[in-house]
């Protein structure tokens, strides 16, 4: 049988291990495929920066249409990130019927829903293992492997850049700013690393993981966002005083009331396993009815490991090249006329334990305003602490531990308490999940 003929759309990062492990392990992919493959053409934005590679300049170019308009091309590999033009050139692609492998997690949150249409279509294949946690193999896991179950939650640390910089702040005490660059020289930041840092490209993948979990749409625009911008040491400090790490989470979760679909910074117990993944390790936990809890873990970013993973869908589209569309596993895992539109619940109905840091004057009588308003508002302390002026400061952090609470409810405490006139500055508030 002849070679399958692909195409890449993106010579970046992830493209080169794309073209190094499809060149390395061309043999053992071929054994598992059933079918030889051909890289026939490479779409570089930079086509100086592409040369430098040992890849043939004849197969290099910059011109889209050579991959997208060869009939010979059956599957084409989306590696250049961003919405567009990779939204236009994928939705080419498909009108043109050829698959499509995809690690634009950007692009499937916001676009998928009409991609996946617009690709059952025409009978082809949009796969993007490549989108969540870099090589952990989690779509095929909750998709195929946990199929069995009704999810009842999941949890992840999905943006490596993030989880590196909280590393190395708590384990170096490092800048945030200096552990960014590093992130970012070591290849794991996106193009814009304010989509790591303010929790967007979390939030991109937590709606690929919630849809598939749950059987809804992708619906971005309905999770709750928050990064780890305003995160300070202090915080970081306080929070393993206390016996918790700080980790950006993404955590989608069934609720009586709703889903909830939030992406921010949370308190672990330091005990946790999630608790101790660390650098730019990716880890999500699963939960389903019949399994109970599962922790998927490994590197969330970086050229090989995204590369692992895009190739694995390179292989499963070569394998169902000759499936019938219709018995192919569904993009978004449920059947296209199953997905449900189930409420999704607002951040303000969300029930969470906190944390909250108040900066406040030295003075008589802050610690009761403070708890008074607590009571007020019916939030039950679980532990309250005051850490001495540091030096000649006349200011001291108050810090609070505060039992599950509807979020709209916390909201208004920190309104009341930040209105005090013995409170200096914003106050902090984490969310603390324990996992038990
Ligand atoms: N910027 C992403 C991260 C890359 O840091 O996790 C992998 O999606």
């Amino acid at each position: 049988m002849s070679a399958v003929r692909l195409g890449l759309l993106g010579f970046g990062v992830v493209g080169g291990g794309v073209v190094r492990v499809l060149t390395r392990n061309a043999h053992e992919i071929n054994r598992r495929a059933g079918r030889d493959m051909e890289i026939v053409c490479i779409v570089a934005r930079d086509l100086k920066k592409a040369r430098a590679s040992e890849w043939p300049t004849e197969k290099l170019t910059t011109d889209a249409d050579r991959v997208l308009k060869d009939p010979s091309i059956e599957v084409v590999v989306e590696l250049m990130g961003g919405i567009e033009p990779a939204r236009s050139y994928v939705l080419a692609a498909i009108e043109a019927g050829k698959h499509v492998v995809t690690a634009n997690k950007a692009l499937i949150a916001l676009h998928g829903n009409d991609i996946f249409a617009a690709a059952r279509r025409r009978g082809v294949v949009v796969a993007f293992e490549a989108a969540v946690g870099g090589g952990i193999p989690i779509i095929k896991a909750i998709r195929e492997g946990l199929a069995g179950n009704r999810i009842r939650a999941l949890a992840g640390i999905i943006n490596g850049t993030s989880n590196y910089i909280l590393t190395q702040m708590r384990e170096n005490g490092a800048e945030f700013a200096d552990a960014l660059r590093e992130a970012q020289a070591l290849g794991y930041a996106e193009a814009d690393p304010t989509f790591d840092i303010d929790g967007i490209d979390a939030a991109h993948k937590l709606t690929i993981l919630a849809a598939i979990a749950f059987g809804i749409p992708l619906r971005f625009e309905s999770c709750h966002v928050e990064g780890i911008r305003n995160l300070e040491s202090a915080d970081i400090r306080y929070a393993q005083e206390l016996g918790f790490r700080v980790k950006h989470l993404g955590i989608a979760r069934r609720t009586a009331a709703g889903i909830e679909l939030r992406a921010h910074p949370v308190l672990i117990p330091h005990k946790r396993l999630i608790a101790n993944v660390d650098g730019v390790m990716n880890a999500v936990l699963v939960e389903g009815d019949a399994v109970g809890s599962t922790l998927f873990y490994g590197p969330g970013a970086g050229a090989e490991p995204t590369a692992s993973a895009v190739v694995a869908d390179i292989i499963d589209v070569v394998r169902t090249l000759t499936t019938d569309p219709q018995l192919r596993v569904p993009h978004l895992a449920f059947q296209p006329d199953a997905l449900s539109e189930g409420p999704l619940l607002a951040m303000a109905e969300v029930e969470t334990a906190c944390y909250l840091r108040a900066e406040a004057l030295d003075r008589p009588g802050v610690l009761a305003d403070i708890t008074r308003i607590l009571a007020d508002l019916g939030i039950s302390i679980e532990a309250i602490q005051q850490r001495p002026p540091v030096g000649s400061s006349a200011r001291v952090d108050v810090i609070l531990l505060i039992h599950k609470i509807r979020e709209a409810q916390v909201n208004q405490a920190i309104e009341r308490i930040a209105a005090l006139d013995s409170i200096v500055g914003p106050i902090r508030r984490l969310r603390v999940e324990m996992f038990d």
